[in-house]
This record gives C-alpha cells, structure tokens and sequence, in this order.
C-alpha cells in the first residue's frame, strides 16, 4: 500500500477488487426470493411506495436528509437516481413482501466511493415492519448477491482506519455507517458480520448546529 503524494494523511492508495462496471442493468438482474421476501430491481411504477415509506417521519429521522420528502416529484429525483440510466452506476433494490409482492423498502449498494473510499451500503423499511428481523433476512441475501458480481482489479484511495494492519492486497470490504442511536440498524449490521471500525462525532447534516455520534461498520469480502 503506497501512501498517496499530497494527499491527506489518512487516505491511501490500495490494490484490491472491486464488482466490474457497469454493474448489472436493472432489466437483467433476475429477483432473488428468501423466505419471506423478493428482492428485485427498482421500476417507475415504485413510486407511490416510495413515496409512502419516504413520507414517515420515523423511517426519515435517521437519513440525513433528517424530514420527510416534500411532495411526490422529490421522491420521483430519488427514485430516477436508481432506473435506467443510472442502475448502472449502483447495485440498489426494491424489497417486496413475498405474500402480496408490496414494496415495503429499499436496499443495496447506493454509492461506489463512499468517504471511506469503499462501496457503501443503506437500507430502508417501512415501520410497521420494523423488528422483525425484514432487514436482516434482506441484507444477509444481498450480501451473497453482491459477493457474487464478477470482480477485476482495483487501485482505490481509502481511508487508512478501514484497514487492518499489513501491506500487500488489500481485502476488499463493504461499508456503512449509522448514527450512535439507531440501535436498531446496528443490530442488522453485526447480525449480518458487519464489524464497527470506527466512531466520531461531528455536525448532525439534520441540523449543523448540534453534534451527533457516528459510527462506521466495514464487511469484508470473502468467498
Ligand atoms: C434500521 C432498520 C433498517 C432495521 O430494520 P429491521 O427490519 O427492523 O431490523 P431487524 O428486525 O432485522 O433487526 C433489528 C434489531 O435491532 C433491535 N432493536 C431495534 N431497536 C432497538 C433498540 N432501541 N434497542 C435495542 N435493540 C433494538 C431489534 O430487536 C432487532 O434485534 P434482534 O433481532 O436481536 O431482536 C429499520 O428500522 C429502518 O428502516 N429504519 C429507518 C431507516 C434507517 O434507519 N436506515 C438505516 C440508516 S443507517
């Protein structure tokens, strides 16, 4: 791992894979069924629900965009972020109930250079859901999905506290982070073999006039 000329002390630059872009078109990706969930591309016609589950101020307090969408056109920007053109550039899905197919959330990899450097993860479920064990079923079946990808090598800048000790190739590794009182998505994270690497405090992006604790989760990728 080389250290990175003018750049900030705690990037570096690391050998290590990464999924080959584009990722999978959302019209080729084939729905995966878990026990009680379908986890299939996003489309135009989900967005009524996700306008529903992103107008409950619970599911929206721990996004950082900390309220509820405005109307139905700015939940249509967050949904266009996700359909063709731009399903190439994110490995993000729909979770639907098995039994009715109804669209309850959203889940996957949303960005491919987070601030760690890394992939980064996010989910969201409606709350009449919450507790009992939905995200946990969804993200232990991305996870295989995302494992699965076919890879190629890669050459990224990361933030040096995502590493372990050692030079060499570096494992590649997934990560997300939650604010300190979301418990509850915690909970998803070391239940699916998400390990906290770090945790910080700065200005809350919900309103920056407050501080707010921060912790980061990495997983790493092994066959
Ligand atoms: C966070 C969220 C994704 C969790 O989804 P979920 O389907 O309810 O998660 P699961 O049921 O799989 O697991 C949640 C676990 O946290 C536990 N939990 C939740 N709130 C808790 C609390 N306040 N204290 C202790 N444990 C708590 C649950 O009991 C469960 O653990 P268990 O399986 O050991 O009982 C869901 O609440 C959500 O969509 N929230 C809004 C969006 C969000 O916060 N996204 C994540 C941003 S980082």
């Amino acid at each position: 791992m080389a250290s990175l000329p003018n750049s900030k002390p705690d990037r570096v630059l690391v050998k290590t894979t990464l999924p080959i872009r584009p990722t999978p078109l959302n019209s080729s990706r084939q729905p995966v069924t878990t026990g009680r969930l379908i986890i299939r591309s996003i489309v135009p016609e989900d967005l009524e629900s996700l306008h529903v589950l992103r107008t409950q101020p619970e599911v929206m307090a721990n996004n950082p965009q900390g309220r509820i969408d405005k109307d139905l056109e700015e939940t249509q920007r967050r949904l266009d972020l996700f359909l063709p053109p731009k399903d190439e550039e994110t490995f993000n899905f729909a979770i639907c109930l098995k039994e009715t197919g109804e669209m309850i959330g959203t889940g996957g990899c949303y960005r491919f250079t987070s601030m760690f450097g890394w992939p980064i993860i996010g989910y969201m479920i409606r709350k009449e859901f919450w507790n009992q064990g939905i995200v946990t079923e969804f993200l232990q079946s991305w996870l295989d999905m995302w494992r699965n990808l076919p890879r190629e090598d890669a050459e990224i800048e990361v933030d040096v506290r995502t590493l372990r000790d050692g030079d060499g190739p570096v494992l590649e590794q997934i990560v997300t982070w939650a604010v300190a009182d979301n418990i509850g998505s915690q909970r998803v994270l070391e239940k699916s073999g998400f390990e906290n690497f770090l945790t910080w405090t700065e200005p809350d992006l919900r309103n920056t006039e407050i501080n707010v604790d921060l912790k980061a989760f990495r997983y790493f990728l092994t066959k």
